[in-house]
């Protein structure tokens, strides 16, 4: 398992989710360095945030921009794989979405990976914009 891999489990422990019971943890290496991020929940349920988001938070609050690989971990089999609003906050911060690998993993050891233009083809990048 890599470091980011590992980062992702031992973050997982920390999901705040009493009511999907879903835990997940999260882990990005962002320009160099890695930030981690749980699954938040709250009892007004759309206000619930992704592990993803919450990783990718903390890395744009430390000062990173640019973000280079993801790591999920999840007790899901087959292992699940981010959200399509995640996709669409992870791709915001990737400047090449085809170099960036996307793991999701269990603790069965399954995994599953795709680069995160894989994942959202044809993405909204903002160059649309006027
Ligand atoms: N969840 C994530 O943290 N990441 C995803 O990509 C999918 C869903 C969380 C949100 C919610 O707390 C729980 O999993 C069930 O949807």
């Amino acid at each position: 398992m890599s470091e980011l891999e590992d980062r992702a489990r031992a973050a997982q422990h920390h999901a705040y989710a009493p009511y999907s019971k879903f835990a997940v943890g999260a882990a990005v290496q962002m320009s160099g360095a890695i930030y981690t991020g749980v699954n938040v929940e709250n009892a007004s349920y759309p206000l619930c945030v992704c592990a993803e988001r919450n990783a990718i938070a903390a890395g744009v609050a430390a000062g990173a921009r640019a973000l280079e690989a993801v790591a999920v971990f999840t007790d899901a089999s087959p292992p699940s794989s981010p959200c399509g609003a995640c996709r669409q906050v992870l791709i915001e911060l990737a400047p090449h979405p085809e170099r960036v690998q996307v793991t999701a993993l269990n603790g069965r050891g399954e995994r599953r990976s795709w680069t995160l233009a894989e994942l959202l083809p044809d993405a909204f990048s903002g160059r649309e914009l006027p």
